[in-house]
C-alpha cells in the first residue's frame, strides 16, 4: 500500500541517522551498549509523528530530520533508564541494557543517549532553534517529572484517577505532544495547526499508555518484546488497578491486594487478576478510555489541510488502535 511504503521509508531514514550517530567506539563500556540501544529500532512513532505532522502543513523532510532523530534518541534514552527503574529483563526483544551489562552502564549508556540527541538540535533551522529547545528541555523535564510520580505512586496503596493521569500525560503524553508539535513548528504550521497537532500528540499519547497499562496484563510477552506483568509485581498504579480497586468490594480489593503482592507473580496468578478486572469492568472501561482519547486525537486531524501525511496520520491512529505491541 502506498501509506507503508511511505511509512517504511520514513523508519528506514530515522534508523539510518540513528546509526550514524552511533560511531564512536571507545570507551567500549560507554558505546558498546549506546549502540545496543540504538541498533534494535523500535515502534520509531514519536519521530513518525514528527515527520508526518511537519509534512502535514507543508514542512520539508530536511528540515525536520534531526528533530526527530534527536527525539527517538532521547526517547531511547527514557527506555534505558525506565528499565533500570521499572528492574525489567526485556525491551525490544532483547535483553535491558540493565541486564545484559549492569545498573551502573544502564545509567551512563541513557545519560550519553540524552546528550547525544540534543546534540542534534544544534543542527536545526537557526530560526527554529530557540523555541525548539525550550520545547524539547521542558517536555523531557515533564517526562522526569511524570517518572518521578509513577516511582512515588509505587509506595502508596491507591492513587485517584487525575492523579493517574496527570501521571502518564508527563511521562508518555509529553514526548508524544511534543512530537506533534515541534514538527508543525518546523514546518512552518500556523498557529491552530500546531496547536492541533499537540493536542493530537497528546490524546494519542494518553492512549498509548493506557494501552500500554492494558498490554502489561493481556499482552504476549513475545509479541510485545517486554515482560509481562511488571506493573502489577512492581505495585504501579495503572489505569487497571486504580479503577478496580475503586470498584471493587471490600473481598474482591483484599482478593486482588493479595494476587498482587505475589513475587514473583505466576501466570495464574496473573490469570485470575484478569477474570477480577473483567468481573469489575475494568477492562471495559480502560477500552472506553482509549476510545475517547482516540476521537480526540482524530478530531484533530480537521484542523490540517487534506494531504498525504495526513491521510498516513489518520492510518497510523487506526493502526495503533488495534496494536498488540
Ligand atoms: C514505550 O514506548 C514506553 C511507553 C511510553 C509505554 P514505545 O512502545 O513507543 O517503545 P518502542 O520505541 O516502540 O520500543
Ligand atoms: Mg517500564
Ligand atoms: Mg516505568
Ligand atoms: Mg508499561
Amino acid at each position: 500500500m502506498h501509506c507503508d511504503q511511505t511509512l517504511s521509508e520514513l523508519r528506514d531514514i530515522i534508523q539510518r541517522k540513528l546509526q550514524d550517530l552511533a560511531n564512536k567506539t571507545r570507551p567500549e563500556s560507554l558505546y558498546e551498549p549506546i549502540r545496543y540501544a540504538l541498533a534494535q529500532p523500535g515502534k520509531q512513532l514519536r519521530p513518525i509523528l514528527l515527520l508526518l505532522c511537519n509534512e502535514a502543513v507543508g514542512g520539508s523532510l530536511e528540515d525536520a530530520v534531526d528533530a526527530a532523530a534527536a527525539i527517538e534518541v532521547i526517547h531511547t534514552f527514557t527506555l534505558v533508564h525506565d528499565d533500570i527503574m521499572d528492574h525489567d529483563e526485556l525491551r525490544r526483544g532483547r535483553q535491558t541494557v540493565s541486564r545484559r551489562w549492569d545498573e551502573n552502564v544502564a545509567i551512563l549508556a541513557g545519560d550519553g543517549l540524552l546528550v547525544m540527541g540534543y546534540e542534534r538540535l544544534a543542527h536545526l533551522p537557526p530560526r527554529h532553534l530557540p523555541v525548539l529547545l525550550r520545547l524539547y528541555s521542558r517536555a523531557i523535564l515533564e517526562v522526569c517529572e511524570g517518572q518521578a510520580l509513577d516511582k512515588a505512586f509505587e509506595l502508596r496503596d491507591a492513587i485517584s484517577l487525575p492523579e493517574y493521569y496527570e501521571m502518564i500525560e508527563k511521562k508518555t503524553g509529553r514526548l508524544f505532544a511534543l512530537a506533534c508539535e515541534a514538527g508543525a513548528i518546523l514546518g512552518n504550521g500556523n498557529p491552530a495547526q500546531v496547536t492541533a497537532c499537540k493536542k493530537f500528540g497528546a490524546a494519542l499519547g494518553r492512549a498509548f499508555q493506557l494501552q500500554d497499562d492494558l498490554l502489561d496484563v493481556i499482552g504476549d510477552e513475545q509479541t510485545l518484546g517486554k515482560d509481562v506483568g511488571s506493573d502489577l509485581e512492581e505495585g504501579k498504579k495503572t489505569f487497571l488497578l486504580t479503577h478496580a480497586r475503586m470498584h471493587a468490594n471490600p473481598q474482591q480489593r483484599q482478593e486482588l491486594d493479595t494476587l498482587c503482592s505475589q513475587h514473583p507473580l505466576h501466570e495464574a496468578a496473573i490469570r485470575e487478576i484478569i477474570q477480577l478486572f473483567d468481573e469489575l469492568g475494568t477492562l471495559a472501561a480502560a477500552q472506553h478510555e482509549i476510545d475517547a482519547c482516540l476521537t480526540i486525537a482524530s478530531s484533530q486531524l480537521g484542523f490540517l489541510p487534506s494531504s498525504n501525511a495526513r491521510q498516513n496520520l489518520a492510518q497510523l491512529l487506526l493502526k495503533l488502535a488495534r496494536r498488540n505491541h
